[in-house]
């Protein structure tokens, strides 16, 4: 009787004490949700690009939800399908935009709860079988825009304890809404640098076109010029915009006549002081530009002859009264002209080249642009190596200084195993 009294009250306490336990643990898991979510509503309006911000959100969702795995579907409309980056690796998945448990949330718009894969037939084992993965649990959520329109879905895999239950599949929702609209921007971003990029290539390719070089020379300009920024440690925004500036540096050779140009020997001084012109008509076709791209490409154009002693062209600016992307493509440029064949002289081999950029360190170029360069030379060597020149009708013919098979073999402690310069 005693015992039984007892034993009733505190068994009551027990259980008060255990329902106030749980719901402190619930407590806690809100906070460090709603913290999560918080700083990822930060974290992700910042991120411009596509790419790194899909990877953003894989992470943040398998963190907040706590999954094992997280999948960011995107809508292709003319395709009607869903496409996907899997898992960490970089391979494509693309589904039908309305089959399976993906294309169903997005043509319905309902967030969908499997508690038990292998029992849903909804769950296709076809894509665990291709990955290899044993989905248990998932939960997926459309993605809507801030117009209410369906632009993909988010999926989390294998919650680390237990299923998922409605609280996720709010936060899923939450979460995917954001994304939405961060998605949306990067996509806009990446579309308007695309038409940038194709315009800028396009109008390059113009002036390049009169001087009979190639697509590649372009794509490796533009290549060696970031390389050598991002060495330097410019910021991110600054490294594309210079990616995208360099390829304009010779527009003003449009201004220059062919017979110059295309002059297959050594040019007549007064000859030289018409191709001299060139960086100023690309500064005259560049200027005025409310646009920063195209503003530093104005730069480049003017400045990228300016030699580091005073004794370029066309203003003879000294040291850094150059601006530093001036003396970024400086560099890139004559790298590329030693290394290319010429209408004008053969290419030179890698050592020959080399030796050339150190002599002109302090002299032509920025002596600091010249220590990035030698750390940065097995980039800059892959660069050349994935846009090598394709022999021509034109450049095929073998010119007498530069045997084409018969480059000297590279001394031992030149890191630069396979290296073949047409
Ligand atoms: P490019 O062919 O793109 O060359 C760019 C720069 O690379 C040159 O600027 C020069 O600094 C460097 N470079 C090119 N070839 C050599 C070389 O054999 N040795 C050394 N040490 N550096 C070299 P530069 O001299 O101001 O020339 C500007 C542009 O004028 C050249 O652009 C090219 O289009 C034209 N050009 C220069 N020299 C000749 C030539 O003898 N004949 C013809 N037809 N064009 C020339
Ligand atoms: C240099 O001449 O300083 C470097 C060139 C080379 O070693 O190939
Ligand atoms: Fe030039």
């Amino acid at each position: 009787m005693k015992k039984s009294r007892a034993a009733a009250p505190s068994s009551r306490a027990a259980s008060l004490i255990e329902r106030l336990r749980r719901e402190n643990r619930e407590l806690r898991e809100w906070r460090r949700r709603l913290s999560l979510l918080l700083e990822y509503g930060k974290k992700i309006s910042v991120k411009k690009e596509l790419d790194s911000l899909l990877h953003l959100l894989v992470e943040e969702s398998k963190r907040v939800l706590r999954a094992d795995r997280s999948t960011v579907f995107l809508l292709d409309k003319q395709a009607n399908e869903l496409w996907a980056r899997v898992a960490s690796g970089d391979a494509l998945i693309r589904v039908p935009a309305n089959k399976g448990i993906v294309g169903e949330a997005v043509s319905t718009g309902n967030v969908i709860i499997i508690p038990d894969a292998y029992a849903d037939r909804r769950f296709n084992p076809e894509v665990d079988r291709s990955t290899g993965y044993r989905t248990r649990n998932l939960l997926t959520a459309p993605m809507r825009n801030n117009r209410g329109e369906i632009i993909g879905a988010f999926q989390v895999l294998n919650k680390t304890r237990g299923n998922f239950d409605a609280e996720d599949a709010e936060i899923l929702l939450i979460f995917a809404e954001q994304a939405a609209t961060a998605v949306e921007n990067a996509q806009l971003y990446d579309e308007v640098r695309a038409a940038a990029r194709d315009s800028i290539f396009r109008l390059a390719a113009a002036a390049e076109y009169k001087d009979k070089d190639t697509r590649n020379h372009l794509e490796r300009m533009s290549h060696y010029s970031a390389i050598l920024a991002e060495e330097m440690g410019m910021p991110h925004n600054w490294v594309q915009n210079i990616q995208l500036a360099s390829p304009m540096h010779d527009i003003g050779k449009l201004g220059v006549p062919d017979a110059i140009l295309k002059k297959p020997g050594k040019l007549e001084p007064p000859e030289r002081q018409e191709i001299m012109k060139h960086p100023e008509y690309g500064a005259e076709i560049l200027k005025n530009s409310d646009n920063e791209l195209i503003q530093m490409s104005e730069r480049v154009a003017r400045s990228h002859h300016e030699k580091w002693d005073g004794t370029g062209y066309p203003l003879g600016l000294k040291g850094e009264q150059i601006p530093i992307e001036g003396r970024i493509v400086a560099l890139a440029d004559v790298f590329d002209a030693l290394t290319s064949r010429r209408c004008y002289k053969p290419a030179f081999s890698m050592q020959e080249t080399l030796h050339i950029i150190r002599e002109g360190s302090g002299k032509h170029f920025d002596p600091k642009c010249v220590d990035t360069f030698f750390r940065a030379l097995p980039r800059l060597v892959k660069v050349m190596e994935d846009f090598m020149d394709e022999p021509t009708a034109e450049n095929a013919e073998t010119p007498k200084e530069a045997p084409l098979n018969g480059e000297p073999p590279l001394p031992s402690e030149t890191p630069l195993p396979k290296i073949r310069l047409v």
